[in-house]
């Protein structure tokens, strides 16, 4: 049986909340191995809604969650978050939370400077979210980042804390914004240690013996491939390398160790933030499928742009994200729509192309090119199997596998856990 690897295939949001924890009934451990508290992931099991955004989505079944070295980690957030959880009845312990000890920290000056690097922006905005993700990257290739195992050495942390304070205090100075002093970060820190080290250890060994007893392994990504940092929308993109070949080195694990890749695309497009989007709606049918999508950012409360599916860019996703399947969320929102777009190429400055370049004019010129499918009066809305569904929905998500370069193994019809169509088990391989 292979492990799996869960990435977006879009701009975020696609569903990987519920697919992970759908999928988690099958594995014993799920890792985050990339991002931070700018995921938002909605689980809805009966009447309970979890909104995750550090904890792998897996501990909502019982199983053991692992945020890996290559996560930020803003300690406050998961504490909060713990909270939020335990109020709705789930204990999240060092039982069934394990931290790697060499993860980087988010403290308040990174989403400090993120919100005045922003602000400074005027309105060329990326839209972030604000939460320090960026800064903390900066710090960690920066090789300043205070990290997990640092608050067991309180003089190290002094030290470091020294060093960092010397590069941002010069940042905010120049940003025109209120500086950091080093005592009260200390003391926060040093208080949040006996908090937060019993959750850290040295993850990777707990995945090399899961390796050698055959656990099956579930690594859940956040964000999605056009937000990577290098194959993305660059520079309206995160900080983070969201394909699947940084699940290996975000876990601590060996390429190897990645078996099936299944990249979550919606049935249509969405993204928050600012960045080019080609085939996005301005019109009352973007507007129709953001209100039967509610389509509001888990973590912004933003609304989401909305727009017709992308195949040229999930295709594109497809290569350079490792994506082996395709699990396709959210057909029911396109349930009573007359006619419906799939974009399968651009053209830009008059040339048909088949990808997105890299170039921002480039990008932000692409013109979408539709090709247009009869949509479907039947309802989807909960499907269970395939044989539930009208044939022109049908019709829809073979066009979109051809299109795509990957096949559909999986179909989600609804926010519920159980209304999912399995059509190749992804831990089969
Ligand atoms: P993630 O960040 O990829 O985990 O996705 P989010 O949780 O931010 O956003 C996905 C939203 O769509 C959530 O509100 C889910 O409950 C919801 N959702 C997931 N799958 C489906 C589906 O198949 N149909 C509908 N209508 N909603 C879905
Ligand atoms: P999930 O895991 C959608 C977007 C932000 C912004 C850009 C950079 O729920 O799919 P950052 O704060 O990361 O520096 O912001 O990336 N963004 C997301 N959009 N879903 C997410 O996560 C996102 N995480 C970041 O809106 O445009
Ligand atoms: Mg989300």
């Amino acid at each position: 049986m292979a492990n799996v690897a869960v990435i977006g295939a879009q701009w975020g949001d696609e569903g990987k909340g519920k697919v992970v924890d759908w999928l988690a009934s099958r594995a014993e451990i799920v890792v985050r191995f990339q991002g931070g508290h700018n995921a938002g992931h909605t689980l809805v099991v009966g009447d309970q809604t979890y909104k995750l955004s550090l904890l792998p989505s897996g501990v909502v079944r019982g199983k053991l969650g692992i945020i890996g070295n290559g996560v930020v980690l803003d300690p406050e957030a998961l504490l909060s978050e713990i909270a939020k959880v335990g109020a709705q009845g789930l204990k999240v312990t060092p039982e069934n939370l394990r931290i790697a000890e060499n993860v980087p920290l988010i403290l308040p000056l990174h989403p400090a400077l993120d919100q005045a690097r922003e602000a400074a922006r005027g309105g060329d905005k990326i839209g972030t979210t604000g939460r320090g993700i960026g800064p903390a990257y900066e710090d960690k290739v920066g090789r300043r980042s205070i990290r997990l195992c640092d608050l067991a050495e309180p003089e190290t942390l002094s030290a470091k804390l020294d060093e960092l304070l010397l590069h941002h205090n010069a940042l905010f100075r120049g940003l025109g914004a209120p500086q950091f002093q080093k005592q009260p970060l200390l003391d926060r820190l040093l208080e949040l240690a006996p908090l937060l080290l019993p959750f850290s250890e040295a993850v990777w060994e707990r995945l090399d013996a899961a390796r050698a007893s055959g656990k099956r392994v579930l690594f859940e990504g956040a964000q999605a491939v056009m937000l990577d940092v290098d194959h993305g929308t660059y520079p309206y993109v995160t900080s983070s390398n969201t394909v699947a070949g940084n699940a290996a080195a975000g876990a601590g694990v060996g390429p190897d160790t990645i078996g099936m890749v299944l990249g979550i695309a919606k049935a249509y497009s969405t993204r928050v933030g600012s960045g080019p989007f080609p085939s996005e709606l301005h019109d009352d049918v973007g507007k129709g499928l953001g209100d039967r999508g509610f389509e509001y950012g888990t973590v912004t409360g933003r609304r989401r742009r909305c727009g017709w599916f992308d195949a040229c860019m999930v295709r594109q996703a497809v290569k350079v994200g490792g994506i082996n399947g395709i699990a396709l969320t959210k057909l029911d929102v396109l349930d009573g729509m007359a006619e419906l777009k799939i974009n399968t190429g651009y053209r830009i400055n008059g040339e048909l192309v088949k990808r997105l370049p890299a170039a921002m004019k480039a990008q932000a010129a692409a013109e979408p090119v539709y090709e247009v499918l009869e949509g479907w009066s039947g309802s989807t809305r909960g499907a269970r199997s395939y044989a539930d569904l009208p044939a022109q929905a049908v019709k829809y998500v073979r066009r979109i596998e051809e299109l795509v370069e990957a096949p559909v193994v999986l179909l989600s019809t609804s926010p519920e856990r159980d209304d999912t169509i399995t059509l190749r088990d992804p831990f089969a391989g």
